[in-house]
């Protein structure tokens, strides 16, 4: 097995595990002959800094291009839980007409909106120019570009340093990482604050959620890891807040370090760390055989249905999907269509050689099959409340990842 060097401290590191070739996550394909694409998805840990991460990474452009899929603002929940934050942080950090708050990932400008609705000053960046022109559109100030030292030198010589710099589900889509974390510790100002939220490695070992890893999820974060990143660039984490958006998500917040106590929820959480075993490699170990026993488990529930005749359709094509279907081998035989409600992805196929139509979720209350796999597990109370009338009729869910739930 091929040596790989870790992103963030460059030592070695080995390959842990390969799920096989795979397509990139969101690269939905218009026609179902369209060359694809692929590379060999593999993790790997690295025992000094403890990042969790792809090894092999399709080059950037591939990934976040200008015909981007993902749209943050599909989800009514996630838009309130953005909101949120964004009234915190006005708050809490007193935000006013002379403060300026940047976030790198921005998205279709689902956070930054409430941010220019209160005439705050703001800037996004994001490196897919189709969701930069979305958020343009909502009065979102954005700049189209790969975030790093020199952008951020450029926003500073412009604007001035940053009271906030916010980073939601961008930190793991970053291959020089290093470049990132540095530009962010260039733009902050000495006593601003940088968010960033991703999924946690601890609720992903904890629920056994491998479909987070994916070539744009190229590290999954943890307390540990986000440390080891950001104190090279005198930045700690001072404080943590968890929750249950995206499978399971830290919320981190970093400032200059010794500026501030760290909270009591950053020791409880070093503590919860430590007793999963974040920074050991046996606990890897162990994940991957559970890995393998949940593809099997789902392979075989599949095969059962199949086998009573029984008609199988999906709900929600997210990124994660990419990666349960490629690895465990799933395609349009198993799974006849995917409702879903991006128009980014209804009408194409999803990745790799899974080739499953996605139809508009609009067309779900027709569906009259007796299973549905809720890809899009994540969201599955917004989901299964939306589409009561599939369980009315007999329906039945499938969780795909983990033990396999039947709901
Ligand atoms: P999500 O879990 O947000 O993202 P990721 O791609 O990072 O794994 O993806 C959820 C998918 O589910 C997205 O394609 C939109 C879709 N969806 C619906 O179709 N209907 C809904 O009500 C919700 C909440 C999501
Ligand atoms: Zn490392």
């Amino acid at each position: 097995m091929k040596n790989y060097k870790c992103r963030v401290c460059n030592i070695e590191i080995k390959e842990l595990m390969s799920f096989g070739k795979m397509p990139i996550a969101n690269a939905f394909v218009k026609n179902k002959n369209d060359d694809q694409y692929l590379f060999n998805l593999k993790i790997g840990f690295c025992e000094k800094c403890f990042t969790f991460q792809v090894l092999e990474i399709p080059e950037a452009k591939k990934m976040f291009n200008n015909n981007y899929a993902y749209l943050a603002s599909t989800s009514q929940v996630m838009k309130n839980h953005w909101k949120e934050l964004g009234d915190k942080l006005i708050r809490e950090k007193k935000l006013e007409k002379s403060s300026f708050v940047v976030e790198v990932g921005s998205n279709d400008g689902i956070f930054l909106e409430n941010i220019s609705k209160k005439e705050i000053p703001h800037l996004g960046v994001d490196a897919s120019k189709n969701v930069c022109d979305i958020a343009e559109k909502k009065g979102v100030k954005t700049l189209n570009g790969f975030f790093g030292i020199s952008i951020a030198d450029e926003i500073v010589s412009k604007h001035g340093k940053a009271d906030i710099i916010l980073s939601t589900n961008t930190m793991h889509h970053i291959e020089d990482i290093n470049n990132v974390a540095e530009g962010m510790s260039k733009l902050i100002k000495d006593d601003g604050i940088i968010v960033t939220e991703d999924p946690s490695l601890v609720e992903m070992i904890k629920k056994n959620s491998y479909d987070q890893i994916y070539a744009e999820h190229m590290y999954i974060w943890s307390l540990a890891s986000m440390n080891s990143l950001f104190n090279k660039f005198n930045l700690e984490v001072f404080d943590i807040e968890n929750n249950n958006f995206h499978g399971g998500c830290s919320r981190y917040f970093i400032g200059k370090k010794n500026k501030r106590k760290i909270s009591q929820n950053v020791i409880a959480h070093e503590k919860l760390e430590t007793k999963i075993g974040i920074n050991k490699i046996s606990t890897y170990r162990k994940f991957i055989e559970n890995v393998e026993l949940s593809k099997k488990k789902l392979n075989q529930l599949i095969n059962k249905i199949k086998n009573e005749g029984k008609k199988i359709v999906g709900y929600g094509a997210p990124a994660k999907s990419t990666t349960v279907l490629n690895y465990c081998g799933l395609n349009y035989e198993a799974i006849d269509v995917i409702y879903d409600n991006s128009a980014t992805k209804i009408n194409k196929y999803t990745p790799g050689k899974s080739l499953i139509k996605i139809n508009n979720s609009s067309d779900f209350e027709k569906e009259l099959s007796e299973y549905c796999v809720l890809f899009a597990w994540n969201h599955k109370d917004e989901i299964l409340n939306k589409e009561k009338q599939y369980s009315k009729k007999g329906g039945k869910w499938i969780i795909p990842v983990d033990g396999i739930e039947i709901i």
